[in-house]
């Protein structure tokens, strides 16, 4: 659902759900200013189609995170981002900053890192696949956990210890068989989801890394992530209980007590005005209490805690800006209006019906006119941005503002038509700067190559 109102002078945000909107963003005089910045100034220095990062909202969501846990949890804990979400080298070092590691689940992220000098000891290394090449770069460069994902991980990364003569510190992700609501493409905790040993292997898994790995193989505890944009909690205190339970079972039976106790991202945000999220500091507290009065009564030493945050901690900070191209009208249909991006640069609409809210950033106190399907530039009858969006009449070269981009846009964009991903800009304190490069025609075609023959 789209809203968009007319506004008066200084109106701080356009929705009533102010969640919507990154921390950052106000609106002066009817100008969109995020940051302390004019959007209409990041347009004229980068142009559009402009993604734009919030700094303050991210550092806000990191602190609460961190400052939540630290404060509520009576040992260690590390929050590290999944920076699946989002990742150049620019954020990772603004991550470091904050005091916050990095979940990576590829060379690529491990990579990118690595460029920005990220410390090894605030990395863990997830994935259901990882390469021989991708396990060698996760112990060379000494990451703090590689999180096992099956059973042929183990004797892969157990063989590649091996041979380099190293130690990995690992743990188990476990598929705690916890249905929670969401998109099906997002849930990951069920017993039948791809990633993770389902409960009933978990013993067999250990039982082997204990038996045959135990030089090689250091077994530090369990990992569970049991979805994405999830707005109940108590999904949460079940895995915890779940975990809790396991661990307590595996100690009287392996004489194996887990030290850290990985309970993975997924806490949802706020797209729409339906949407209700939980406060960060809201489960964070609830984590922290949950381990430590099940931890009690099973009288286990209380474990690190490990959360993984993606969506959460950077989807608010995110914008997406457009400009409208044309419009096309057909009897009985909502009119099409076409923006210079798409699919390409936010593929979540069309991969799960994702649904975003936007105003029109130039004509913020104009009233609603009209009900518009916002289309992309893509060749596909999917690329379709806002299905049903309220807004003032739009005219070519208007601005279109998307909230809520942050996470898993970028991240999965592709140059699809052969069209260079958007740049992407970081705001703060009046400053604005890019963290990645608009793709050049040049870049596009650089990687190609033309057979000997030809
Ligand atoms: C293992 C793991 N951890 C953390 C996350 C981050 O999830 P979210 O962005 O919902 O916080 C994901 C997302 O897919 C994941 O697979």
């Amino acid at each position: 659902m789209m809203m968009q109102a007319t506004l008066e002078k200084n109106t701080v945000t356009p929705f009533e759900n102010t969640l919507i909107v990154p921390a950052g963003y106000t609106v002066e005089n009817g100008q969109s200013i995020v940051g302390g910045v004019p959007v209409a100034d990041l347009i004229a220095t980068y142009g559009t189609p402009l993604y734009v990062l919030d700094g303050q909202t991210i550092r806000e969501a990191a602190r609460a995170y961190k400052q939540t846990l630290e404060t509520e949890y009576k040992a260690k804990t590390l929050v590290v981002y999944a920076c699946k979400a989002n990742l150049n080298v620019g954020l990772c070092k603004l991550m470091a900053q904050e005091g916050i590691g990095l979940d990576v689940v590829s060379a690529g992220e491990l990579y990118t890192a690595m460029q920005a000098n990220f410390p090894a000891n605030n990395i863990v290394f997830n994935g259901n696949n990882k390469s021989v090449t991708e396990l060698e770069m996760a112990l060379d460069y000494g990451v703090e956990r590689i999180i096992v994902d099956n059973f042929d991980e183990i004797g892969r990364l157990a063989a590649v210890a091996k041979r380099l003569g190293k130690v990995a510190n690992i743990l188990l992700r476990v598929a705690p068989g916890i249905e929670c609501h969401t998109h099906e493409y997002i849930k990951t905790g069920q017993n039948d989801s791809k990633f993770g040993f389902p409960l009933h292997q978990v013993k067999k898994a250990i039982a082997e890394i204990v038996n045959l790995h135990a030089e090689t193989l250091c077994l530090k505890g369990i990992h569970g992530h049991i979805g994405s944009q999830i707005f109940e909690l108590k999904a949460y205190e079940g895995l915890v209980d779940i975990f809790l339970t396991l661990a307590n079972e595996v100690r009287s039976e392996f004489g194996v007590t887990f030290k850290d106790l990985d309970l993975g991202g997924g806490l949802g945000i706020a797209y729409t005005p339906d949407d209700d999220p939980q406060p960060i500091e809201v489960l964070m507290k609830q984590l922290a209490n949950t381990v430590q009065s099940k931890a009690e009564a099973l009288n286990y030493p209380l474990p690190r805690i490990f959360v993984e945050p993606g969506r959460s901690l950077i989807a608010r900070a995110g914008m997406t800006l457009y400009t409208v191209g044309g419009r096309k009208v057909v009897e009985g249909v909502t009119p099409f209006i076409s923006v210079d991006g798409g699919m390409g640069d936010n593929i979540r609409p069309a991969l799960y019906q994702a649904v975003y809210s936007a105003v029109v950033a130039n004509k913020l106190t104009q009233a609603n006119t009209e009900t518009v399907r916002v289309v992309g530039k893509y060749c596909e009858s999917g690329d379709v941005l806002l299905r049903a969006f309220d807004c003032p009449t739009l005219e070519p070269n208007d601005t279109l503002l998307v909230f809520g981009t942050g996470a898993y846009n970028h991240a999965m964009s592709s140059n699809y038509n052969r069209i260079g991903r958007p740049a992407m800009v970081l705001v703060e304190n009046g400053k604005h700067g890019l963290l990645v490069e608009r793709e050049s025609l040049a870049y596009l075609a650089a990687n190609d190559r033309i057979p000997a023959w030809f």
